[in-house]
């Protein structure tokens, strides 16, 4: 590998932003976007969460609801860094996507409503990451909004995620009465709502502001300094080590809307943030970034991006080496080789095709058919796969029939390409053989229903049976028949392994204290 194509490499940073609704992650998306100079009209991002956006060729039912359907890819330059933000769909759209998602990014951003706390989306997705042990910052948003104390946050970190956190900056107070931040890590005091030429105050010696300032006769800057104090004292000592293991989080305060915050967070998130990071294959190899042979894996399929053409992008993180327009690579599942020459790069709104992308780098192939989620594409001759990717415990469950009796075949081929696809999952009643498919998020069963109709002709009747316990058995002979209720259904999974569907919690406690001989698992 030459030298220039390992700085590239060096210089990527991949990430995800991830919060629940509401916190503000397309706000700072789109300010993040901004100051890379990748959109010029700070609305766009919004814009395509409203659906006011006109150009957008994403699928028809993205259309009809005004929303994203599957995680985009966005790409923009910053001082000498290339930076890749994935993006994790949240509200209705919240899906398997959105956790496969993180295992294609390095690090992740997590976005906290200073009013809300840590929410229940938060929660989810911050222990996907933390199972891969990715670095996670957290950007606290609305700071010019009245929301809780900075210390009950910063506990509420530690007692919720059980993560470790450490205060970049610090605000002083907070909102009508919000002053700015006191930035422990650049010595250094950011006004909010001030002239460009005083929005940064310099520190003396002791950690108080220099000289003269209105703002040092406030309460807001006694109490900011008292909590410094008392962090310095009491709290975590910056760690990098923990933080490149996801065990620290760094915590920054700011408010996106107003775009206060935001480039001091970017700016020593890049500091910090991983390079690309190496991966394991399935017999435990190590792949190197920097290492001379191309090779990825896909984490997302997206079917009909443009109605017109009924296409579908494999999404794929590169992994090693360099991707070359026009490349042969080999499918490591099937051992089929073919010449990569319809390949698309994301910019914000934009697909374009790409020439050139580098280990770290995100690239949409031209799909027809050949892919699956999970899939190894190789430049080389040797053929690997990479550790299969997580599958992950749903929530909510249909029982699904096709509306016309006459089209089973067409309805179960639908199912199993769609299945495999991992645009849901599937699930069989036994003896009789329902259908019942599990998703982690509502519009998973939406677009599958859309799918179904659009591609395979079969109009679907989906009974939902609601949020369901689903657990895994770890002595599966153990396990009766009989010990199946409507309250603890026993059903079978793609592979035929038992699988339980437990009405609530209560209800699973209750069958675990009448067999207790048998141990359940849950998926991620
Ligand atoms: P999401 O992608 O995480 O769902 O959140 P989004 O950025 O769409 O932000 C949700 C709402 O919070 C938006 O208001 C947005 O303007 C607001 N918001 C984001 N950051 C800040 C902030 O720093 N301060 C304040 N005060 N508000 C913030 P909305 O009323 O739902 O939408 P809009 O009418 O403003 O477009």
């Amino acid at each position: 590998m030459t030298p220039k194509v390992q700085d590239q490499i060096q210089a990527r940073r991949t990430f995800a932003i991830i919060s629940h609704p509401d916190a503000g992650k397309t706000t700072m998306t789109e300010k993040l976007l901004f100051f890379g100079g990748a959109i010029r009209d700070a609305g766009t991002v919004k814009a395509r969460k409203t659906g006011k956006f006109a150009t957008s060729d994403w699928m028809e039912i993205e259309k009809q609801r005004g929303i994203s359907v599957t995680s985009s890819v966005m790409q923009f330059d910053y001082d000498d860094f290339r930076i890749n933000i994935l993006d994790t769909p949240g509200h209705q759209d919240f899906s398997e996507d959105t956790y496969r998602t993180l295992m294609a990014v390095d690090s992740a951003v997590m976005i906290v409503d200073v009013a809300k706390g840590i929410e229940a989306q938060t929660i989810k997705l911050f222990k996907v990451c933390r199972l891969r042990g990715i670095p996670i910052f957290t950007f606290i948003n609305k700071l010019d909004r009245q929301g809780k104390e900075p210390l009950e946050l910063m506990a509420e970190l530690e007692e919720v995620l059980g993560i470790e956190s450490y205060a970049m900056n610090w605000p002083i107070g907070m909102g009508k009465e919000f002053l700015g931040i006191y930035d422990r890590h650049n010595n250094r005091i950011e006004q909010f709502r001030t002239e460009e030429k005083d929005r940064f105050l310099p520190l003396d010696e002791n950690g108080g502001l220099a000289g003269e300032h209105s703002m040092k006769q406030t309460s807001y800057y006694t109490q900011a300094l008292d909590d410094i104090l008392l962090l310095n004292e009491a709290g975590n000592d910056f760690d990098h080590e923990k933080v490149k293991t996801g065990k620290m989080t760094p915590v920054f305060f700011g408010s996106a809307l107003t775009n206060f915050g935001v480039q001091t967070f970017l700016e020593t998130y890049l500091q910090f943030a991983p390079t690309p990071q190496p991966r394991k294959t399935d017999a435990e190899e190590v792949i190197n970034p920097v290492s001379d042979e191309f090779s990825g894996f896909i984490f997302k399929i997206q079917a009909n991006m443009n109605p017109a053409h009924r296409d579908r992008i494999a999404f794929v993180r590169i992994v090693s080496g360099k991707f070359e327009r026009g490349m042969t690579v080999t499918l490591s599942r099937t051992g089929k080789t073919f010449k990569l020459t319809q390949s698309t790069q994301f910019l914000a709104d934009d697909r374009e095709t790409v020439e050139v992308a580098v280990a770290g780098d995100i690239i949409g192939l031209h799909d027809t058919g050949s892919y699956q989620i999970g899939d190894t594409i190789v430049g080389g001759k040797r053929l690997f796969n990479y550790e299969k990717l997580p599958q992950f415990t749903p929530e909510l469950f249909v029982r699904v029939t096709a509306k016309n009796v006459m089209k089973s075949k067409h309805f179960h081929k639908g199912i199993m390409q769609l299945v495999q696809e991992g645009a849901i999952q599937y699930y069989k009643t036994l003896h009789t053989e329902d259908v019942i498919l599990g998703a982690v998020g509502q519009l998973q069963f939406e677009v599958f229903e859309y799918r179904m109709k659009n591609e395979y002709n079969v109009e679907v009747r989906m009974e939902p049976i609601g949020n369901k316990i689903a657990r895994w058995i770890q002595n599966e002979s153990d396990v009766k028949e009989s010990m199946s209720s409507p309250r603890s259904m026993l059903v079978r999974d793609r592979y035929d392994r038992y699988v339980f569907l437990f009405e609530n919690d209560f209800a699973m406690r209750w069958f675990l204290d009448k067999n207790n001989n048998i141990e359940l698992y849950s998926l991620l």
